[in-house]
């Protein structure tokens, strides 16, 4: 009851009838339509396992997560964020796209894109730091990926390394929307969910109740407990400060102290950090989210000198990392 399925995602099947002629036949996809293979990550309530399409020969990365440790958590409005918002999200490369959900008894499937390079946390921790080239790269593919959601109307609210992804060819996916808030969702009561859905308010419940990773948590969210899209490139600038120095620019003993930092904006930059995206974190790095730089002013300041934005920023060769 609790795990409607809804937009049934589907696929054909061959088969040939009781005459023996051909007739396609719309199956949905399940667990016994996969070879399962190596763990690619584990959370709380979810193991995501590399695993190969039988049909398509396609590789994807599964998420599998426990139906009873999820509702003994209380935690089911989370997964259907998780849900709603990637069924949002389909139509962007910098987004780990969903391609089935179904489930069995014990577990729920999400069908993912096999993202193959692991988390960015994973190569920056590997290099130390990126030079300002990768990092223009891989920020402008992490802008526009935001770009793309607050379009649709999604704040992601847990943006950081681990979160993004890297595909085969090195370009960014971003991932775990199951903090994420859908705007214009006022308690479920705009159409979007039916009347006496389970869903309703959980918006509003959460609002007031979620902080995401302690290093990259705006101030607002700290301070009025509400995160705005102005919340995402807060941490979008913590990402690019973080890139070029190698450690996120609020850090401290526990995540109290962190805090602490963040609302008194209480930073500074290591000897020899390029000046040009000194000025850029300076703007994004402001208490008051309306005085963060919009991302259209993102997209122009020198820092991103260079890079052609729209469709070509994901055609282009990732540069050599550095
Ligand atoms: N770890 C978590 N999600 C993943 C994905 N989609 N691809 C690869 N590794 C992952």
């Amino acid at each position: 009851e609790e795990w409607k399925e809804r937009g049934a995602a589907v696929s054909t099947r061959q088969e040939v009838d009781a005459n023996g002629r051909p007739v396609s036949k719309v199956v949905k996809k399940g667990v016994k339509d996969f070879n399962f293979g190596r763990t690619l990550g584990e959370g709380s309530y979810s193991t995501v396992l590399a695993a190969t399409d039988r049909q398509t020969l396609r590789e994807y990365a599964i998420k599998v997560l426990d139906k009873r440790h999820i509702i003994k958590e209380k935690k089911v409005k989370y997964v259907n964020i998780e849900k709603d918002t990637l069924n949002r999200l389909t139509d962007h490369p910098g987004i780990v796209r969903l391609y089935y959900t179904f489930q069995d008894e014990r577990s729920l499937y999400f069908v993912l894109d096999l993202a193959s390079g692991g988390e960015l946390l994973g190569t920056l921790k590997k290099m130390g730091t990126f030079d300002e080239e990768c990092t223009r790269f891989y920020g402008a593919q992490i802008l526009d990926s935001i770009a793309y959601m607050h379009s649709r109307g999604i704040i992601h609210r847990d943006l950081k390394p681990e979160n993004v992804l890297l595909d085969d060819k090195m370009h960014t996916k971003i991932t775990d929307f199951g903090t994420a808030k859908i705007l214009g969702l006022n308690g479920g009561q705009d159409g979007s969910r039916p009347a006496g859905d389970p869903m309703d308010g959980a918006e509003t419940d959460r609002a007031v109740s979620f902080v995401g990773t302690a290093e990259y948590v705006s101030p607002e969210l700290l301070t009025d407990k509400n995160a705005c899209k102005a919340s995402d490139l807060w941490a979008f600038g913590c990402i690019i400060y973080q890139l070029l120095a190698g450690r996120p620019p609020f850090k401290a003993a526990n995540e109290y102290l962190t805090f602490q930092k963040i609302v008194a904006l209480d930073y500074t930059f290591p000897d020899g950090f390029p000046e040009v995206a000194r000025d850029l974190i300076e703007r994004l790095l402001v208490l008051d989210p309306a005085k963060r730089l919009p991302i259209d002013h993102i997209k122009n300041h020198q820092f991103f000198d260079g890079i052609i934005w729209g469709k070509g920023l994901w055609k282009q060769k990732a540069p050599r990392l550095r």
